[in-house]
């Protein structure tokens, strides 16, 4: 008897070593303490033994059951240690490796030079607003003072979107940020009702207006069907041409630098009277002539005016009371030229190797 329970003992401790799975533990346990194990029936054959010896071998196989349990469990725990030790060893990150790299958006030149325009005229007290870029011929073309068969309708290309029932109620996309200035006025003059929806204002006024404008352009370098304007607007008492040239000065040696200057040459525009161009000395030469300038040391960049007294009457500001002045910047041009871009096409590409530069 006690050999065989030395046998099995041997045996099961030699198969608990040799197991790799807890499945196989599990098996070792069921075949030598199970039920129908060998310990058990061991204990079951204890009926022929004599009433002296069936302590005697309780005891034993007792003490043998307890010591296979014992080795099972130790094998199971040194298992599960080392299935751990072995999956945390697949499982390591090494912290010092660099990340995988987010790709950074850039802004677009454009908005860099709006955002850097803004930051100007902020500065200088002025309200930046919003105006649709589907406008009525009324706000873009007629009350700027240019009524019904003026040639500048053709010299701005124009989209028509919808013929109204009269001219002026025909819907274009707007070919100047200009039509800002007709929506606001109205809200602020005595004519608010007729200002379509646009939100009622008090006088005086002094803002900016940024946005999308659209004239029936071949695509080159220098033209696109859709390019934008920043759109200035001042009404008051007593604004004179001074005020105007004061702000512009203040504008360039903001924008291009605190050595520009500016020179106002005169020009026509239908809505402004007087009117001029401006031109900016070329902030690469300083105004001694160079490629970007073309030779001549000045740059256009805007144009403006003082505002057409029946422009005002239009949009029912007295101009006997009132003045102010106008000017419109060409986004794209300034941008252009504050970075010194060749070819504006390459403003509309997005290609990202382009706008990575700015
Ligand atoms: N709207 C004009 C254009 O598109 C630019 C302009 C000129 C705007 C004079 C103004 C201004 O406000 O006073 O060519």
């Amino acid at each position: 008897m006690n050999e065989m329970l030395a046998k099995i003992k041997e045996e099961a401790a030699k198969k608990i070593a040799e197991s790799c799975t807890t499945e196989a533990l599990d098996e070792i346990k069921v075949s030598v303490l199970g039920k129908k194990g060998e310990l058990t029936q061991i204990l079951k054959g204890m009926k022929d033994l004599s009433p002296e010896e069936r302590p005697k071998v309780g005891q034993l196989v007792n003490e043998v059951r307890a010591q296979i349990e014992e080795k099972i469990n130790e094998k199971r725990e040194n298992l599960r240690r080392e299935l751990l030790t072995a999956k945390m060893a697949r499982e390591t990150i090494d912290v010092t490796l660099p990340g995988t790299r987010m790709i950074r958006g850039h802004k677009h030149p454009n908005q860099i030079a709006l955002e850097d325009l803004e930051r100007v005229f902020i500065g200088m007290g002025y309200e930046v607003i919003d105006g649709p870029e589907v406008e009525y011929d009324r706000m873009n073309f007629k009350l700027l003072n240019i009524p019904e068969n003026h040639p500048a309708k053709d010299e701005q290309d124009t989209f028509y979107i919808a013929r109204g029932e009269t001219t002026e109620q025909d819907i274009v996309l707007r070919t100047q940020t200009s039509s800002v200035q007709a929506r606001v006025m109205l809200a602020a003059g005595k004519l608010k009702e007729t200002s379509k929806g646009f939100p009622e204002r008090e006088l005086p006024i002094k803002l900016i207006s940024p946005g999308r404008v659209f004239r029936s352009d071949e695509v080159d370098a220098t033209h696109s069907p859709s390019f934008h304007q920043v759109e200035g607007l001042v009404i008051g008492k007593n604004v004179t041409m001074a005020d105007l040239k004061g702000t512009l000065d203040q504008f360039a040696t903001n924008f291009f630098g605190p050595k520009t200057k500016t020179k106002l040459r005169p020009h026509h525009f239908p809505f402004t009277e007087p009117s001029a161009e401006v031109d900016v000395t070329c902030f690469k030469c300083g105004g001694k002539g160079c490629g970007v300038c073309k030779g001549s040391g000045w740059i256009e960049i805007l144009g403006c005016g003082m505002v057409h007294p029946h422009v005002l009457e239009m949009c029912g500001i007295d101009p006997e009371v009132y003045s102010g002045f106008a000017f419109g910047i060409g986004l794209e041009r300034v941008a252009l030229l504050k970075y010194e871009i060749s070819d504006m096409r390459l403003m509309y590409e997005n290609d990202i190797r382009f706008l990575e530069q700015f």
